[in-house]
């Protein structure tokens, strides 16, 4: 089956209806010779003349909390151009930066892919969901996951179905997953539509922090391939690693010894569009957790049927991303020295991450509450998330005894999600014993031990009160 018969049976009817037409005129026949220099009165961009703003100065940090300096190459910054109207799919800098970074650390399996920028992940799901999810479809999703996506495919008329976590593998139980796709037909959800599309976020997952094992990965493709399903890769986290945690203090990426070569090679985990030979993988990166979530720009890589779609459908909402978010992720970029650089800088990130979860576990074995075995802690290896588990008997009902732990630490001074926030079927959220953490928040270190602190305290006043 070629990628292209693929991906067009997955393609829904509003997605494949819709038109978009421009009024500039059908393109020039060869026999009109363009006069070599033309004045346009067409279109409505109006001259740099017009804009207020001329120069804008960047410092940069060359380490995360590091002191800024002034960017040398900022001069270079094509301004006049950033604030006009642009190309939808982007600046075609930009678009080259992601492919470059697409080739340096998740090559496609497949030649026909392309990419788009959009306006963040979430800006991403909205228009993927709406290329692919006809009304009443199903999609397999993460029985915790990042809970605005369930309001997304809502939006679509979508139908989410629950798959649960296996903790050991790190991600999708594909046991689980094998026998729902098997006995789809005589299963729980035999009145749903067999499922169109897997939605998950297999790296440094929201909110396990957790990433699925690569063997278990290629077996997920395997059964898309086999069910005929799109997978939705979420991964906003995968650049961001921890090093495990073993007496507390070891960092990996303390000794700069990883370069970016390095880092590709022996940390991140591969992609599911790496396996991919049929064009049925969609995944989403962004911007927002190693440059900033205010940039609001991210980008889709998948075939090139679906991504020209994406595109279309970004002609009639967003448009082109801003051209100043553009210019300056690009000046970063320049900054850091491409692809490569960018990864180096990804290192430094996943460097403080991980000692910050280093900071964060230590206090937390050292409380009492701990060590009277209230709770555990999960090991996770990538992102901003750790979660910690509440010693509660198996099988019960905690939504309520939990919102009470939640007022507690709210008391103490501190605020954490709970698990059961993060599931989306009562029956997930009845049996969620784990509270979500972020790493990516406190000022510094003291910060997170004071957080770490107060937890412990509302965990011991809620067992023993
Ligand atoms: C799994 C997941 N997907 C998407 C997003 C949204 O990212 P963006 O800021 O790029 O819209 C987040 C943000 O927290 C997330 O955790």
């Amino acid at each position: 089956m070629t990628a292209d018969a693929t991906v067009m049976r997955h393609i829904s009817q509003r997605a494949q209806q819709r038109e978009v037409v421009g009024f500039h005129g059908v393109p020039l026949p060869d026999h009109v010779n363009r006069h070599l220099s033309p004045i346009s009165l067409s279109g409505g961009r109006p001259h740099e003349g017009f804009y207020p703003l001329t120069k804008i100065t960047y410092e940069f940090k060359d380490h995360p909390f590091g002191e800024p300096k002034v960017a040398e190459d900022a001069s270079k910054l094509d301004l006049k151009r950033a604030l006009n109207y642009g190309p939808t799919e982007g600046f075609p800098q930009l678009l080259e930066f992601a492919k470059d970074l697409v080739l340096l650390t998740n090559k496609p399996g497949y030649s026909g892919w392309n990419v788009t920028l959009t306006n963040g992940s979430g800006d991403s799901l909205h228009k993927v969901f709406n290329l692919l999810l006809d009304p009443g479809d199903t999609v397999l999703l993460e029985a915790y996951t990042f809970v605005p996506t369930i309001n997304t495919i809502g939006s679509w008329g979508g139908s989410p179905v629950p798959v649960p976590i296996n903790f050991e593998d790190g991600g999708i139980d594909v046991d689980y997953l094998e026998q729902l796709l098997e006995g789809w037909f005589q299963g729980q959800y035999q009145e749903k539509p067999f499922p169109k599309v897997l939605y998950t976020i297999p790296t440094g997952q929201n909110p396990t922090g957790l990433s699925l094992k690569e063997s278990k990965r290629e077996r997920v493709y395997g059964l898309a391939k086999k069910y005929d399903f799109i997978i939705v890769e979420d991964d906003p986290y995968g650049y961001i690693q921890l090093g495990a945690f073993t007496d507390g203090v070891d960092n990996p990426f303390d000794d700069d010894t990883y370069d970016s070569a390095r880092f590709v090679k022996e940390r991140l985990l591969k992609s599911y569009i790496q396996y991919d030979s049929d064009g049925r993988v969609l995944r989403l990166e962004t911007f927002s957790k190693v440059f900033a979530p205010g940039a609001r720009l991210g980008f889709i890589v998948g075939h090139s049927e679906l991504i020209r779609r994406i595109i279309d459908h970004s002609n009639i909402s967003t448009k082109a991303p801003s051209g100043l978010s553009q210019v300056s992720v690009l000046s970063a970029i320049a900054h850091s020295g491409g692809a490569r650089g960018w990864i180096e800088w990804c290192v430094k990130v996943s460097k403080v991450y991980t000692e910050r979860k280093n900071v964060l576990i230590r206090t937390l074995l050292e409380s009492e509450a701990y060590k009277k075995g209230y709770f555990k802690y999960n090991e996770a290896d990538a992102g901003m998330f750790i979660t910690i588990d509440l010693n509660l008997p198996e099988g019960d009902d905690h939504r309520l005894e939990l919102e009470g732990l939640r007022y507690k630490a709210i008391e103490k001074g501190v605020e954490v999600v709970l698990g059961k926030n993060m599931a989306f079927t009562p029956e997930y959220a009845k049996s969620a014993k784990f509270i979500r953490l972020t790493l990516a928040t406190a000022s510094d270190n003291d910060e997170l031990i004071e957080a770490a602190r107060r937890l412990s305290q509302a965990v011991l006043s809620f067992f023993e009160q």
